[in-house]
């Protein structure tokens, strides 16, 4: 398997979201990045003798999803603060999208109100092209409730770390709110446009 490398994000000044959350908070996705290739590569090791490691090869394995979508959650979301705050382009095709289920607003506040799912995790704008449509759901840690097959758009991190440099846990809100001030919407609009 190709080592997965750790990319280099280019995150200028954020308003509501300091250099110092960023900066701690890219240590950690390192560590997701670090920890997916060392449990292809300690699962190598083990399976020169599967049978007598079956055990620990299994509990590798399960943890694999964790730390890979670790890795690529954080990837969607770094690079959806790179290139400062922008508006979703004229004409966008997300825009029109999100509009055949509820105005663009309603469908913000929307995913707003799943960002405050208690607990550590996600909230993700998938686009299901089996069905197509936009669907938006809430994933626990990095990996569990991911939905099998879609493509991601859009992510914001729920995990404490993501913002308790700059906010206490009771005031969240406060996060989701500089999140999405700092959002380089032409990049959801290419996720999303990938997506399809
Ligand atoms: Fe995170």
């Amino acid at each position: 398997m190709k080592k997965f490398e750790e990319i280099k994000f280019k995150i200028g000044v954020l308003k509501g979201i300091s250099a110092k959350n960023i900066e701690e908070h890219l240590k950690l996705y390192a560590g997701y990045v670090k920890n997916s290739n060392l449990i292809v590569e300690k699962i190598g090791e083990y399976a020169i003798d599967a049978e007598k490691n079956a055990y620990v090869m299994g509990e590798l394995q399960r943890r694999f999803g964790f730390e890979f979508n670790g890795m690529r959650n954080h990837e969607y979301y770094f690079k959806s603060l790179e290139g400062g705050a922008k508006p979703l382009p004229k004409n966008s095709k997300l825009k029109i999208e999100m509009e055949k289920q509820v105005p663009f607003e309603k469908w913000l506040a929307g995913f707003k109100a799943l960002a405050m799912t208690r607990g550590i995790g996600w909230a993700v704008l998938y686009y299901d092209k089996q069905t197509g449509q936009l669907i938006h759901t809430w994933v626990d840690e990095q990996h569990l409730g991911q939905l099998n097959g879609l493509n991601w758009i859009l992510g914001i991190d729920m995990w404490e770390h993501a913002y308790v440099y700059d906010y206490p846990t009771s005031e969240k809100k406060k996060y989701v709110e500089a999140f999405f001030e700092n959002l380089n919407w032409e990049v959801i609009e290419e996720n999303f446009k990938k997506a399809n």
